[in-house]
């Protein structure tokens, strides 16, 4: 029996892809549309792995789905399928609602007809995990204390708003028709593999190219970060231990400023990459316009995840920043493919229009 994980090919699902094949023993399913976020490049190191298998497709396609569920047996869907970035949701919305509304509502009804045909203990043992973000509960004051699982959600962006419905369609599915869902509500990850039209990442490679780093408004907007590989042990822990129709936060207890982020950036990268006459990086820090609509603070209180089912981050932001620059420093064959575009051509050649 096999999980499924659509969207792994992005950013946080392929890390939990190559984290899933280093920990456990049970075969992996990549459903992933490959849009312009979904790189190959990114599961090339098991690509000749038998317990893995590459489909490329829409999870809105509910035939593909339910064919893909039945062939391959499968026990648990992990569901990181997602238009993920805000700012295109301000530019265009519609694929946000497509993927992240109808898609999940389309991947839901596979779902629910192949889990009402197992037999009683396949039943009992089958998850569906939905992978969603702290962006749902809105926008904190300064001072107020973290959102918990129980905050009332007020998402601000298409790009939450998108997410928030996914989410009440997953609870929806649970409570009317009994499907074992699990979700998880994280805050911003980072690490290897981030495409670099995200904070931490474009940071990185426009510092090292020479380029403006924009910071948006007054760069006070605070986020919680956490690295990625602890958000993939936090879902393989609520997978294992989770308990059906419950919501779990995860979070790095990490709260920055974008300024401090990108701050940190520049002094390590002063250090690793020095540049000529003593000069900083921090010099290319550029203040741009503001998002419309930009939240000012998100803070995730993951005490639940800690109290029922022991998961703490491995990482503090120190040592998780300095892996991640480290390896964006060690990988400029990725980072090339990406800026330059060549594994969009590539995935043209390979899989066609
Ligand atoms: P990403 O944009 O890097 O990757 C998304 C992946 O989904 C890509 O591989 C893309 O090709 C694929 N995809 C898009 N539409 C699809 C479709 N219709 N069918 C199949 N595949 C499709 O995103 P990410 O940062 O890896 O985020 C993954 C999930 O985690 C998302 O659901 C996101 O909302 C959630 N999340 C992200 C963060 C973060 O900081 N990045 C934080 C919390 C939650
Ligand atoms: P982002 O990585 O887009 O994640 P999210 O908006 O989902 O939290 O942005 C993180 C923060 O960084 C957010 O407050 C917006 C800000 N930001 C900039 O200041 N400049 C940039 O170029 C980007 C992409 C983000």
């Amino acid at each position: 029996m096999a999980i499924l994980v659509t969207g792994g090919a992005g950013f946080i699902g392929s890390n939990f892809v190559l984290d899933w094949l280093t920990h456990e023993q049970q075969p992996v399913v990549v459903l992933d549309k490959l849009t312009y976020a979904g790189n190959p490049e990114n599961l090339k190191s098991i690509h000749q792995d038998p317990r893995f298998t590459f489909v490329r497709g829409d999870i809105a396609d509910r035939a593909l789905t339910s064919r893909l569920l039945a062939e391959h047996s499968i026990q648990a869907v992990v569901n990181f399928a997602a238009e993920s970035h805000v700012d295109r949701s301000i530019l265009g919305p519609g694929e946000f609602i497509q993927t992240n509304v109808v898609g999940t509502f389309e991947l839901l009804e596979a779902v629910r007809a192949y889990w009402g045909g197992l037999d009683a203990s396949a039943r009992d043992a089958f998850r569906f995990l939905h992978v969603s973000t702290d962006e749902v509960y809105g926008s904190l004051d300064a001072d107020a204390p973290a959102f918990t699982e129980t905050h009332r959600y007020e998402p601000n962006s298409p790009y939450s708003a998108s997410k928030a419905a996914s989410d009440h369609l997953v609870r929806a599915y649970h409570h009317t028709y009994g499907v074992p869902v699990l979700t998880t509500n994280c805050s911003n990850n980072y690490g290897p593999y981030h495409f670099p039209e995200k904070l931490i990442p474009l940071m990185i490679l426009n510092a090292l190219a020479g380029k403006p780093l924009p910071v948006y408004g007054d760069g006070k907007n605070v986020r919680d970060w956490l690295y990625v590989t602890d958000h993939c042990s936090a879902i393989r822990r609520v997978l294992a231990a989770g308990k059906p129709g419950h919501v779990y936060n995860v979070g790095g207890n990490n709260e920055m400023t974008n300024l401090e982020v990108v701050q940190t950036l520049c002094t390590m990268l002063d250090a690793l990459r020095p540049l000529p006459a003593g000069r900083s990086y921090w010099e290319q820090v550029t203040f741009v316009k503001d998002r419309p609509g930009h939240d000012r603070r998100y803070a995730i209180d993951a005490s639940l995840l800690e109290r029922e089912l022991g998961w703490k981050p491995a990482e503090t932001f120190e040592s998780g920043i300095r892996k991640t620059v480290a390896w964006y420093l060690a990988n400029p064959q990725w980072v090339e493919g990406v800026v330059s575009g060549n594994y969009r051509e590539w995935v043209a050649r390979q899989y066609g229009s």
